[in-house]
């Protein structure tokens, strides 16, 4: 396997992954096994995966696992491959948790592969009711939850947060579509496998934050907290419609590389 490693045009983390993939076996078994000669069914698999990746589908779909918060999530092409970035949502709803009444629902919005709802009940032990509009989503999502969270997240389908009770919300995260439908930054490779419904939020990237904020207004109970993960450069829009829509507490929070990444507030 060492021979087909140093003949593989993908680059060296890519194929060792793919080597991986084929083999079902961990990183580990590369190196002990470097002499090993390939068999040729495995060999055949390996040329098919290795175009696929050279083609740019993202690993996370070739292989089915994706990464997070020191989680090993199971993703498909229905859901969005969930960001390091995003790891910042999570760190802002632990630190918002203590802060908010204990008695209303934890709720992650548009939970896609379910990365933030477990990451949070994996490091909380609470409660989590966890929506996406899309079936596929969810179904991915209660798979990972079923096997990494067991019994601490219901998953819902809705459109955000139309028909929720009101009052009742005492924490709310999202991370919704929030890119122009004009980015150029759409046509990359690798965005091209993704949901477009997870990622494309209309002219300005700001359709979903509007109207999560807009329901947050009612569905969240009275100290209750909101955070919302959104583009580098739309901090300044969020925290203007949170301002109009009567949060107070308003503050923004940047990502591992600086950038502006989270916004959170509070209901009165
Ligand atoms: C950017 S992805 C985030 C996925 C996941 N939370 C993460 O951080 O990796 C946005 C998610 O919002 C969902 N979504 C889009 N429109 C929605 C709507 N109207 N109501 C609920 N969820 C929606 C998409 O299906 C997608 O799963």
């Amino acid at each position: 396997m060492g021979d087909w490693l140093r003949q593989s045009t993908l680059d060296r983390v890519d194929a060792e992954s793919v080597l991986c993939y084929a083999l079902q076996q961990p990183r580990s078994y590369l190196f002990s096994h470097s002499d090993e000669p390939l068999a040729p069914t495995v060999l055949k698999n390996l040329e098919q995966l290795s175009q696929r990746r050279a083609n740019g589908e993202p690993l996370a779909y070739i292989t089915g696992t994706a990464e997070f918060w020191s989680l090993s999530l199971s993703v498909t092409t229905d859901v969005l491959i969930p960001r390091d970035d995003t790891g910042c949502l999570v760190e802002v709803a632990l630190s918002l948790w203590p802060t908010v009444p204990q008695d209303g629902f934890v709720v992650d919005a548009g939970t896609g592969s379910g990365a933030v709802a477990i990451a949070f009940a994996k490091e909380t032990g609470a409660n989590i009711i966890a929506t996406d509009v899309s079936p596929a989503a969810l179904k991915v999502a209660q798979a990972n939850a079923a096997r990494l969270v067991p019994g601490l997240i219901q998953c819902q389908q809705a459109n955000w947060l139309h028909g929720w009770k009101p009052n009742s919300i005492s924490l709310l995260l999202s991370n919704p579509p929030y890119i122009r439908a004009d980015d150029p930054h759409l046509k990359a490779a690798e965005l091209q496998h993704e949901p477009e419904s997870a990622l494309i939020s209309g002219a300005d990237g700001l359709d979903d934050l509007r109207t999560l904020i807009q329901n947050a207004t009612t569905a969240l109970m009275p100290g209750g907290a909101l955070a919302f993960e959104h583009g580098y450069d739309q901090a300044e829009a969020v925290q203007a419609l949170l301002i109009n829509a009567g949060f107070q507490g308003i503050a923004t929070v940047q990502d591992l590389s600086g950038n502006d990444r989270v916004t959170h507030a509070k209901a009165r």
